[in-house]
């Protein structure tokens, strides 16, 4: 079951969580996951403050009782623990589905240790077939747009805005060969304010298969 492969990935990485850390929370199903086993580990006595990467996630990790500290007031995290929608080998990841992207990677890039859980139906031989969002000012949408066709894109507007205001592009690719040319493309569009490829934030990664949980760890990379 996919659910009990997030459920064993979270809890896997929560064995990295120690006494004292600020604890990013990333976003989504498989983050809930985490969020709730996070929760009980604090009830019973473990001390962690956490810092959230979308309001639905300081509103669940503060439901089961977690301390969440306001990002802006933060420089540094410890570790942060995020779900991703594809993830190869060299531990590049394509994120963003759930539309929390541009502050998931902030927070990464705040973060002495980002890992990702995962089910395995997020491991790929090289990221690249999910759609690759793009989060925009609105002001900019349709010069955005044009850019993103012309990297070879087919874009969508993403109904609702982020928890920052902003639109979302979702850019599908047939592939993408260079993903840090892309990244670097996309980087220098003005207007566009963050995107989905995470290429150096992800320093490890648990996807659990079949109830099995492998760690990749960046070091350690084949
Ligand atoms: C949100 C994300 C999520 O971490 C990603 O979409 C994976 O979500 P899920 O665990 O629900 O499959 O990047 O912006």
């Amino acid at each position: 079951m996919v659910d009990d492969d997030k459920r064993l990935a979270a809890e896997a990485a929560l064995g990295e969580v120690r006494d004292g850390m600020l604890v990013g929370l990333g976003t989504g199903s498989t983050v809930a996951f985490l969020i709730r086993a996070l929760g009980e580990r604090v009830r019973t006595g473990l001390d962690i403050e956490a810092v959230a990467t979308s309001i639905a996630s300081a509103r669940a990790a503060e439901a089961v009782g977690i301390r969440v500290r306001d990002f802006a007031e933060v420089a540094r995290v410890d570790l942060t623990i995020d779900g991703a929608d594809e993830i190869d080998a060299q531990l590049h990841a394509i994120k963003g589905a759930g539309g929390a992207m541009l502050r998931e990677k902030v927070v990464a890039a705040a973060s002495t240790r980002m890992v990702v859980i995962a089910d395995g139906s997020k491991r790929v031989a090289a990221i690249g077939a999910a759609k690759l969002p793009v989060e925009v000012l609105s002001f900019a949408r349709r010069f955005v747009t044009a850019r993103l066709e012309a990297l070879g894109a087919a874009v969508t507007v993403r109904d609702g805005v982020t928890d920052n205001g902003n639109l979302i592009l979702d850019a599908r690719f047939d592939t993408i060969a260079d993903p840090a040319a892309l990244a670097a493309e996309i980087d220098a569009v003005p207007g566009a304010l963050g995107h989905g490829l995470f290429l150096r934030e992800v320093d490890a990664a648990y996807v659990a298969d079949g109830g099995v949980v492998t760690r990749i760890e960046r070091d350690q990379r084949g």
